[in-house]
């Protein structure tokens, strides 16, 4: 890659190149974005996001666009968002968030709705609250929160739409798991 980088987070594009994002070099929180080219097996710097942010969590919207949210920008715990469109290399701000968060979880429902649930706002801040993005408007909206209040938890798109959140930690450990 261009930069060294951890705590960053990727995602393969429709277009078959992997968008890496974000994250932290050991002295300085990153904006910077990088794609990854499987057919020459290169790097190209792309657009940098408005917000340095390590461990934002992107989402694949149904248009094309990617949604980064949260993450941690050294100073504080970030609510906002941008979409980054890939045929132009560059970020939009959009809506916020209703709570800043990170080590959340953001799912791409079959409706075209992004659900981001749970997450930290500080070491053993542990968040409930769920909320719903609405990629045609630009905006959230809260949800159910879930039963438990969760980080670093899994989220995983079921066959029949719902989403499972399994375990993470509140900062105890948890077996437990919901269906939203
Ligand atoms: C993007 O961020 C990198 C790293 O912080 C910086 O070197 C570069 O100048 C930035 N690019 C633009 C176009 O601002
Ligand atoms: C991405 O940018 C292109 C070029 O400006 C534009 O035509 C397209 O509508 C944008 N995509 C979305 C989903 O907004
Ligand atoms: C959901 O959780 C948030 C944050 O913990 C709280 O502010 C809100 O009142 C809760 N909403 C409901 C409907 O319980
Ligand atoms: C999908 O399946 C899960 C697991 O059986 C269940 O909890 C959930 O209610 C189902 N969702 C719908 C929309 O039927």
């Amino acid at each position: 890659m261009n930069f060294a980088r951890y705590y960053h987070t990727a995602s393969i594009l429709a277009n078959g190149l992997v968008l890496v994002t974000g994250g932290y070099n050991g002295s300085t929180y990153l904006s910077s974005a990088e794609l990854y080219n499987p057919s020459t097996g290169t790097w190209t710097i792309t657009g940098n996001m408005s917000i340095a942010r390590k461990e934002p969590i992107l989402s694949i919207l149904a248009n094309g666009l990617v949604l980064v949210t949260g993450g941690y920008n050294g100073i504080t715990y970030l609510n906002s968002a941008e979409l980054y469109n890939s045929s132009t290399g560059t970020w939009t701000i959009t809506g916020s968030m209703n709570f800043a968060r990170y080590f959340h979880t953001a799912s791409t429902l079959a409706n075209g709705l992004v659900l981001v649930a749970g997450g930290a706002i500080s070491s053993g801040v542990y968040l409930n609250s769920a909320e719903l993005y609405n990629p045609s408007i630009g905006t959230w909206t809260t949800t159910t929160n879930m039963s438990v209040a969760r980080g670093h938890q899994t989220a995983s798109i079921l066959e029949n739409g719902s989403v499972l959140v399994a375990s993470g930690c509140n900062p105890a450990y948890l077996n437990s798991a919901e269906v939203y």
